[in-house]
């Protein structure tokens, strides 16, 4: 049987934690891997998660199956998170899923149940694991113009062009807050247009929204999704609990669903949790239920939240600080790009050249396409990393 298969290639990112591991100089800086890290180099637990996780090993009764949609608690609060109160929730379904890759798969299925075939129209770039899933799904992949790479923001005037060419059949990708692996994101004037021009050609948002609360705050970083979902009469959102709860190995995510009316929500979500019954048959609760405990319980809620907002405001400092340094070391305002964007993530725009320099010469990783995880810059480092990247640029 396996004789004919060969070997399918490798995760690069992977390949890049291998390759930093066995790099034995001293001074390496690890900015690869999409994890974030405090100041210590380390992706702590959040302490409101040890609390959680605490209370549930005290009270937990039993560990009968869940129900193929999940944890009921863990699906309002986080339809509270996500959505508020942008949408009527008769219209409303939500399933849980294994992290936010699981829930892109199980719309992405849902979606070709629905209209096999058809185009799912992603970031240029986008996050590579968009394409593998989506052409699994047995759907088509398209690219919309997203980057600038002169100006390392984003090409509005021809994204929404493009958005506006697009029909019913059409289905939209849109990295809800913190994009990746570009860290350029749409202002709230600019979800507005697009919100708009999704509700013009009817064309399906399909929103990822993998960093909430990583870039401008919880509120702020769900405008986008909001908007959209309160504009239009369907719309799908994967979210993702493995960065804002730091539960990245327990692998809990959400796939939400909104339908033109309630009837339509029901038959949908049948479908979606008849594709869930044939693939994991139910999701596990672990992570669920740590998420049900902390946004249920006033204390541990506040507690996380401020985390979380300790995490945004250190990512926001270091991008500040490197960039404030560039600056004064070059007199030239060409890296401020980084202190605009938002997120784990900026797209720097160098050449694969540069990047494979980089990591010869100065010990400095980032993935090929020139892509940092600002939370891996140590802040006492900020230096050497400004006088490589500017050496590297020349
Ligand atoms: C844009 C985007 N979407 C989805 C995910 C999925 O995250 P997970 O499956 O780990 O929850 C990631 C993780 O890196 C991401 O960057």
């Amino acid at each position: 049987m396996f004789e004919t298969l060969s070997k399918a290639p490798g995760d690069k990112i992977l390949a890049l934690m291998g390759e930093y591991a066995a790099d034995p100089r001293p001074t390496k800086i690890d900015l690869g891997v999409g994890v974030y890290k405090d100041e210590k180099g380390t992706t702590p637990i959040m302490s409101a998660v040890r609390k959680a996780e605490e209370r549930i090993l005290a009270a937990e009764k039993t560990k009968s199956y869940l129900g193929i949609a999940g944890n009921k608690g863990f699906g309002s609060a986080v339809l509270d998170l996500t959505l508020g109160d942008s949408v009527d929730r008769s219209r409303v379904r939500i399933a849980q899923a294994p992290g936010g890759t699981g829930s892109l798969w199980v719309l992405m299925q849902l979606i070709n149940r629905a209209r096999p075939g058809t185009t799912v129209w992603v970031s240029d770039p986008t996050w590579p694991n968009h394409n593998p899933i989506a052409e699994n799904s047995g759907l088509a992949v398209a690219t919309y113009p997203y980057f600038d790479p002169e100006t390392r923001g984003v090409r509005f005037t021809e994204m929404l062009a493009a958005l506006d060419q697009l029909g019913k059949d059409d289905v939209v990708l849109l990295h809800g807050c913190c994009h990746n692996p570009t860290g350029a994101n749409l202002s709230a004037e600019q979800w507005d247009q697009v919100a708009a021009s999704l509700a013009r050609t009817g064309a399906l948002p399909f929103i990822d929204l993998a960093y909430l609360g990583f870039g401008d705050g919880l509120e702020a970083d769900a405008y986008g999704t909001r908007k959209v979902v309160s504009s239009v009469p369907e719309a799908l959102v994967a979210f993702s609990g493995s960065k804002n709860f730091g539960l990245y190995r327990e692998r809990i995510g959400a796939a939400i669903l909104i339908a033109r009316d309630a009837e339509q929500a029901d038959i949908t979500q049948s479908q979606l949790l008849n594709i869930i019954r044939g693939a994991y048959s139910q999701p596990p609760d672990h992570g669920a239920e740590i998420i049900r405990t902390i946004l249920e319980d006033a204390d541990l809620r506040t507690e996380w939240e401020a985390e979380l907002n300790q995490m945004r405001t250190r990512m926001v400092h270091l991008r500040e600080k490197l960039a404030e340094t560039i600056r004064q070391r070059s007199n030239s305002e060409d890296f401020d790009f980084i202190a605009d964007h938002r997120g784990m993530f900026s797209l720097l725009g160098l050449d694969s050249a540069t990047v494979e320099h980089l990591k010869a010469a100065n010990g400095v990783y980032m993935v090929g396409d020139s892509r940092i995880n600002v939370a891996g810059i140590p802040e006492e480092r900020v230096g050497d990393l400004a006088d490589a990247l500017l050496a590297a640029n020349k």
